[in-house]
Order: C-alpha cells, then sequence, then structure tokens
C-alpha cells in the first residue's frame, strides 16, 4: 500500500481527498487559514494573531456586543449568582430565571407571542425543520441553504426540493407541482451568508403563502442589524407578519452563543416536548443567556449603530471595487462583503498576505461556497471605524497587487 492511502474497509478512506488538497495547500508553503489562534482579543475589532495586532474583519461580531459593559457584567452576575452550568436539559432541571427572561426580551425584540431559546442556532435549525416537517410533507429550500437547514432537512425525512438560489419563479414551480393537501414548509434565509446577498423575501413570502405553505426564515446574518428594529430582512421587505417562524442565532449580532425559533403559531410552545434537539441537551449556561437577553435589549436601540454599519458597508464594498475586485455583490446588501479569488491557491495566499498585513478576514471554498468560489468573506463591525475602513482598504490593495490579484 502507497504512503497516504487508506487500508481496505477504513471508513475514513472517503476523506482521501480532502486530506490531499490540505497537504497540497500547505505544501505550497502558506499558513494554514483553518489553524488561526487568537492569543488575545482585545476589542470586537482588534485581536492579537501571531503575535500581531490584528484587525478583525471575519468575525460575526457585526454590532460590537462582545465587550459592552452592560453584558459582561449581566454575565459575572449571573455566574455570580446560578453558577457556570445547568448540567441539564431545558425540560428537566436547565430551564432557569434568565432562559425565562431570555426569552421575554425575544419576544419583545420581535413582537411575537412565542420565543424558544435553544443551545446554538444550529440546533435551533435542526429541531425546528425536523420537528414540522416530517414524512410526508415536503419542503422546498433554496439550494444555498445553511448546512443547519439542510441537516434538519435530512433529519425530518420529509421530502427535500431545493430550487435555485433566489429564484422567485423556480421557487414557485416547484411549490406548484406539490401534491393537494400535503403539508408544505418554505425555508429562506434573509441574508445568505458566502456572498452576503438578501432575499427577495417580499415575493417569495408572499407566493409560498399563495400556495398554502408555511414560512421559515433564518435571519441568523441579518439579526440586529437590518430592517427598522434590527428584526431581519423580513421586517425591511414588510414581510414580517406573515413569516411562521424566525430562526436565529446569538452568535452573530448578540454577541456570544445560542439560537432561537420565534413564532405566533397558536400551538407552538408544544415543541418545547416533541422537539428533540431542545429535549436531549443541555441548557445554555446561566452567563450566557444573561449577556444574551442583556445585549437583545441594547439591540432594541441600536439605530445609531445600525446606521454607521451601514456607512461601513457602502464604503468598503465601493472601496474594494475601485481597486478592482471582484464582489459577491453589485451593491452592498448586508454587512457581509465578499471578495471572489481566482481559486483557493490564490485566495489562501491573499489570505495569508491580508493576515501578515494585520487583517484578519475569513477564507471559505467549497462545498460551503456556492458554484465552487473560493472566497475572501468580509464582515464588518458597527465598532470599525471610517479610519479602519481605510486602513483595511490599504491593506487589500497591498495583499492584493503582491498576489497578483488586481493589477
Ligand atoms: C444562516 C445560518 N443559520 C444558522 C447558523 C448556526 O448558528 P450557530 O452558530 O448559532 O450554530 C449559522 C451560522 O453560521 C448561519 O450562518
Amino acid at each position: 500500500m502507497s504512503e497516504g492511502m487508506s487500508p481496505a474497509g477504513d471508513l475514513f478512506s472517503k476523506f482521501d481527498d480532502i486530506i490531499a488538497l490540505r497537504q497540497n495547500l500547505l505544501a505550497s508553503g502558506v499558513e494554514d487559514p483553518y489553524n488561526l489562534v487568537m492569543e488575545k482579543v482585545l476589542s470586537p475589532t482588534r485581536a492579537i494573531c501571531n503575535g500581531r495586532d490584528t484587525i478583525l474583519l471575519g468575525t460575526y461580531n457585526y454590532m460590537g456586543m462582545t465587550f459592552d459593559p452592560d453584558v459582561i457584567q449581566a454575565g459575572k452576575d449571573a455566574l455570580d449568582n446560578y453558577g457556570s452550568g445547568t448540567t441539564g436539559s431545558r425540560v428537566l432541571n436547565g430551564t432557569y430565571q434568565g432562559h425565562k427572561e431570555c426569552e421575554q426580551a425575544l419576544r419583545e425584540f420581535y413582537g411575537m407571542d412565542h420565543a424558544m431559546v435553544f443551545s446554538t442556532g444550529y440546533q435551533a435549525n435542526l429541531g425546528i425543520i425536523s420537528t414540522i416537517a416530517g414524512k410526508g410533507d415536503y419542503i422546498v429550500l433554496d439550494i444555498d441553504s445553511h448546512a443547519s437547514i439542510w441537516d434538519g432537512c435530512a433529519m425530518g425525512n420529509a421530502e427535500v426540493v431545493p430550487f435555485k438560489h433566489n429564484d422567485i419563479e423556480a421557487m414557485e414551480k416547484r411549490l406548484r407541482r406539490i401534491p393537494d393537501g400535503a403539508g408544505k414548509l418554505v425555508v429562506l434565509e434573509g441574508v445568505y451568508s458566502m456572498l452576503g446577498d438578501v432575499a427577495p423575501l417580499k415575493d417569495m413570502v408572499r407566493i409560498a403563502k399563495q400556495h398554502g405553505a408555511m414560512v421559515l426564515v433564518d435571519e441568523a446574518h441579518s439579526m440586529g442589524f437590518i430592517g427598522e428594529h434590527g428584526r431581519g430582512v423580513a421586517e425591511a421587505q414588510g414581510v414580517i407578519d406573515d413569516v411562521d417562524f424566525i430562526i436565529g442565532t446569538f452568535s452573530k449580532s448578540v454577541g456570544t452563543v445560542g439560537g432561537f425559533c420565534v413564532s405566533n403559531h397558536p400551538k407552538f410552545e408544544i415543541m418545547r416536548l416533541v422537539c428533540r434537539p431542545y429535549v436531549f441537551t443541555a441548557s445554555l449556561p446561566p452567563s450566557v443567556v444573561a449577556t444574551a437577553a442583556t445585549s437583545i435589549r441594547k439591540l432594541m436601540h441600536g439605530s445609531n449603530k445600525r446606521a454607521h454599519l451601514w456607512e461601513n458597508s457602502r464604503s468598503l464594498h465601493a472601496g474594494l471595487r475601485q481597486l478592482g475586485f471582484e464582489l459577491g455583490t453589485d451593491e452592498p446588501q448586508s454587512a457581509i462583503i465578499a471578495v471572489i479569488m481566482p481559486d483557493l491557491e490564490r485566495g489562501a495566499m491573499m489570505w495569508e498576505a491580508l493576515l501578515r498585513e494585520g487583517l484578519y478576514v475569513n477564507l471559505a471554498r467549497p462545498p460551503a461556497t456556492p458554484a465552487n468560489m473560493t472566497l475572501l468573506r468580509c464582515s464588518l463591525c458597527a465598532e470599525h471605524s471610517e479610519d479602519d475602513v481605510h486602513t483595511i482598504l490599504g491593506m487589500f490593495e497591498r495583499a492584493g497587487r503582491a498576489v497578483g490579484i488586481i493589477g
């Protein structure tokens, strides 16, 4: 057997291709883009990486809440008063006052009747989708949906019918073909995180409703930032009242960890007993729900920060475009700006060149990306200053010329 090949029957042989891809990339001498350590985190926008002061442009800390003094104090108080963890499920010993307060904050934030907190956003999608759409039901979803949505579909055994990304007609065609009387769930995202583009929810939600489907929208990348009250793209496009379930996460704008679903469905509370990824896992630690509740309440009054983040997004998008980079969207649509790289090798070289400049961005590659693209994903934070954006553009210019991505 030659070196690197798996023996017959080795269950790891299915990973040989990805192992080879990774070895080839590292053999080219670039730093491992998936093994970076944040040695010290100084603020929502600064960290020490490889001993160097680094601007963070690849976190999902859109509203910069991770170092908010009220948020930190709430976490410390909860640690002191409730201990480090619940050691139990929400349906047994794992519901503390803080979980209830967090759900109340979410109900108020969205103006909805019900809120259910999960241990992660991944589990919220997994749990809600697999529980409400089962055998004999149909799920119509965008082909570029997040892995947690796909996994929720797989776990629930419904018929899964994907349609071309953001294609309204393709979605309607799929809905038309579903047999009469079958249960239908349309699953959409507000912002698609790879390219940072938004969904045409206004039309999609209307059409889904005309076909008698329930609608779930994952607003992971829009909460806190998009919409008048930061409720997301469904709010911005005026259709939030027609959405049956909104899924979200605490790991982005809220600045901690956790996931949730909010809904006005009158029977929603039964989910707490039938949704396995809610029941069969430990609940979030008291310090986490305390930080989340405080952050969510502060996000209700975040309109100045939202306006500044839009400014940042517009100036970074315009600046990168002017430098000659190819971007994922023609206009800035969210806090994510994706820079398209010619291939993985040059993407990794550019990523490393930026890191040497003192800038961290996300390197995204297939299968996470659409159309086999390699992307440098920039996600802005409301705490980035105007000066930061100028500095970042200078770094992109130098790195882009050094690697030969721009002329
Ligand atoms: C669209 C979308 N949904 C859900 C999740 C999962 O969120 P969490 O990090 O809370 O598991 C993510 C995270 O990347 C996401 O991008």
